[in-house]
């Protein structure tokens, strides 16, 4: 299941070959994936948008019904969904409009728009496929990385031989494994990421908190997921969406994190804590709501919360790997490397959150792995892309 939860768009144009992408459609489901289908006016006259929709579980987009307006809300939203951007089988008109940036339908429309990288699959007749317009097309569009699979060759619907015919499903299933950089270096191995931000109940309707939204745990919970780790998720608060094709456990407070994380770190093989933990609770807490006491000033008294990294660090068993996250506004370096020792970590990504970029409610971050070998900075980046890194890291600690 090595495409869990990623997202597919697939463009289906007006060829003969649009029935072998239907086999696409459910190798890519099969895998894991989440497919959607945009097809041409024309693909429909060769297959029913009912056999994609059956097969991808999805509503499938066509221009048949639908008005322009239609298109400028819907195209965007697969535009930027798309992790790959598929368009099998394409035609030589397809291609010459992609080349050309012609947006003239849904398809056409949306492929412009996107930013994920597109891999063509082609299907012609030979001639259409040798034709000096369609090579100079081909080349623009290499040129501006996008990625063909095919044609093979062989014996065509119209009964010419040679080049024009569509790659057959499996070949261009692998062919997108390889854009999505599927890398299986995780494989065999049990992950268990925090995320979010503890709650700390006063009452039924107050309770303090604070400002993280789980984007940077998430982020290493789908990269670890996509690199073939069996993933679990201990998440408080989040304003960022679970991921899906991973095991979810949701707490609230920093005492329902650390009783979730002493059952479950026996099991684990690396923990990576990014979640945002109050350091206190409140002492006293009400079951009804606190009433107002007029013209009189409200005390409150906080209690220390349990430092869950650090009781994780203290039953850590041989082979684990635990990673911590510092988030600092002074000292960061000297800090981080504090925390290191003292909750027993492997490695901690120490933040600056002081920093344009960094820190909470961000989609970017800047860190230093610290390990006890050294510092190794990351710069600006996002959080996806910072999360591979801390992946990659965890992998070398390990070897
Ligand atoms: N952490 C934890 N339990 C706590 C506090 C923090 O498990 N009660 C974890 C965090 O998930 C993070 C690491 O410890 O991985 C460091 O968190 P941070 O808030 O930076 O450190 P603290 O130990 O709370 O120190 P301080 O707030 O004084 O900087």
């Amino acid at each position: 299941m090595d495409l869990t939860g990623r997202e597919i768009v697939l463009g289906v144009t007006g060829g003969i070959a649009a029935y072998k992408s239907a086999e696409v459609v459910s190798r890519l489901r099969h895998l894991g994936a989440n497919v959607h289908v945009i097809m041409t006016k024309n693909a429909t006259e060769f297959v029913s948008p009912l056999t994609f929709q059956t097969l991808s579980a999805n509503q499938v987009v066509t221009d048949t019904f639908q008005a322009p307006e239609y298109w400028n809300v819907e195209h965007v939203a697969l535009a930027k969904l798309a992790e790959v951007f598929v368009i099998a089988p394409a035609t030589a008109n397809i291609i010459a409009k992609m080349a050309s940036g012609i947006a003239d339908d849904m398809l056409s429309t949306t492929v412009l728009a996107t930013k994920a990288p597109v891999l063509i699959a082609p299907a012609m007749n030979t001639g259409m496929w040798t034709a000096e317009a369609t090579r100079e097309n081909v080349q623009k569009l290499k040129t501006r990385g996008v990625h063909f699979v095919g044609p093979d060759s062989g014996i065509l619907a119209c009964g010419d031989e040679g080049a024009g015919r569509m790659s057959e499903p499996e070949a261009i299933v692998e062919a997108i494994r390889d854009i999505l950089d599927v890398r299986r270096d995780l494989e065999g191995l049990k992950i268990l990421v925090t995320a979010g931000a503890t709650k700390e109940r006063l009452d039924p309707v107050r309770y303090m908190t604070n400002d993280s939204s789980g984007k940077m745990g998430f982020a290493i919970a789908e990269a670890a997921r996509n690199r073939g780790a069996e993933v679990t998720a201990v998440y408080g608060s989040v304003t960022a969406p679970v991921p899906e094709g991973i095991r979810r456990i949701q707490i609230e407070s920093a005492q329902e994190l650390y009783d979730t994380m002493m059952h479950e770190t026996p099991d684990q093989d690396i923990i990576i804590q990014a979640a945002a933990v109050c350091d206190y609770r409140f002492e006293k807490t009400s079951t009804s709501k606190i009433k107002k006491a007029e013209g009189e000033s409200l005390t409150l008294t906080l209690k220390e919360n349990p430092d869950v990294a650090k009781a994780v660090g203290a039953i850590k068993k041989k082979g684990q790997t635990l990673v911590g996250f510092a988030a600092e506004t002074d000292n960061v370096r000297k800090n981080a490397a504090e925390k290191l020792k003292k909750k027993n970590l492997d490695m901690i990504v120490a933040n600056d959150v002081t920093l344009p970029g960094a820190g909470f409610n961000v989609d970017t971050n800047i860190a230093a792995l610290i390990t006890k070998d050294g510092t190794e900075e990351q710069p600006l980046q996002t959080k996806r892309e910072l999360a591979e890194k801390i992946l990659d890291k965890i992998i070398e600690l390990r070897k």
